[in-house]
């Protein structure tokens, strides 16, 4: 057994019980629960066991490694937060092992498919509950930043980088409908992106709420 240079976060022995206790609270707070098709989870998470023995770590078993650790990372289960915007379109991760908390059934949703090249996908980005009226901050959503409003009860999604000079918006704070950036002090209205310096206006993203999540359509 050789563990090569990847830091090993398992021990020998490792168990589906152990990567479950780890793994499942995780997961919750992406939005995503283990498959319904226990059997099914079983089977991916002593393939992940065979693999951690084998390398180090728990490798995606239904993607390919790469060999350069620097990539592979992404494939370490859970994988959720590095492809958020493509699970979100599936309702699942590749394998199936997981799938997002507001599906019903997921024992259908198996195994490896492509990745969406288009459509949009509803992103769970923050708990409610982390998230009191008056807050401003930024989430992300794979590569992509956006600053996250909660004004009263409504919820505003914008782009994060200040067309003046690249401040993060998200690091600003709010007047009234307005995010103020940190940098310079130039005002954007969270409703529609808008700000009174020409050809500065940042995107604006659909933002929902259920089940204790906030959710940013992108
Ligand atoms: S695709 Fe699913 S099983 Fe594979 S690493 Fe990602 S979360 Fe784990
Ligand atoms: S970078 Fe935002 S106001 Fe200057």
């Amino acid at each position: 057994m050789s563990s090569g240079s990847v830091r090993r976060r398992f021990e020998p022995g490792t168990t589906i019980g152990d990567l479950k206790k780890y793994m499942e609270p995780f997961a919750l707070r992406l939005g995503y629960r283990f498959n319904d098709d226990e059997e099914f989870v079983d089977e991916i998470l002593s393939a992940e066991i065979e693999i951690l023995d084998e390398t180090g770590d728990v490798y995606c078993p239904c993607r390919v490694r790469t060999g350069d650790p620097k990539e592979d990372v992404k494939i370490i289960c859970p994988c959720i937060p590095f492809y958020a915007d493509e699970f979100a379109k599936l309702q699942k991760c590749w394998c199936g092992l997981f799938v997002r908390t507001d599906v019903k059934d997921g024992s259908a949703l198996h195994g490896v498919i492509e990745a969406p090249t288009s459509g949009s996908a509803e992103v769970p980005v923050a708990l409610l509950a982390e998230f009191p009226p008056g807050t401003l901050r930024t989430v992300r959503i794979a590569k992509r930043e956006i600053a996250l409003a909660r004004i009263g009860d409504e919820f505003f999604a914008l782009g994060n980088v200040c067309r003046h000079a690249f401040g993060p918006l998200g690091q600003g704070f709010l007047d009234g409908y307005y995010a103020i950036c940190p940098w310079h002090g130039w005002r954007f209205d969270v409703r529609d992106g808008t700000t009174d310096h020409p050809g500065a206006d940042v995107a604006t993203y659909p933002t929902s709420v259920r089940d204790g999540y906030v959710f940013v359509t992108v």
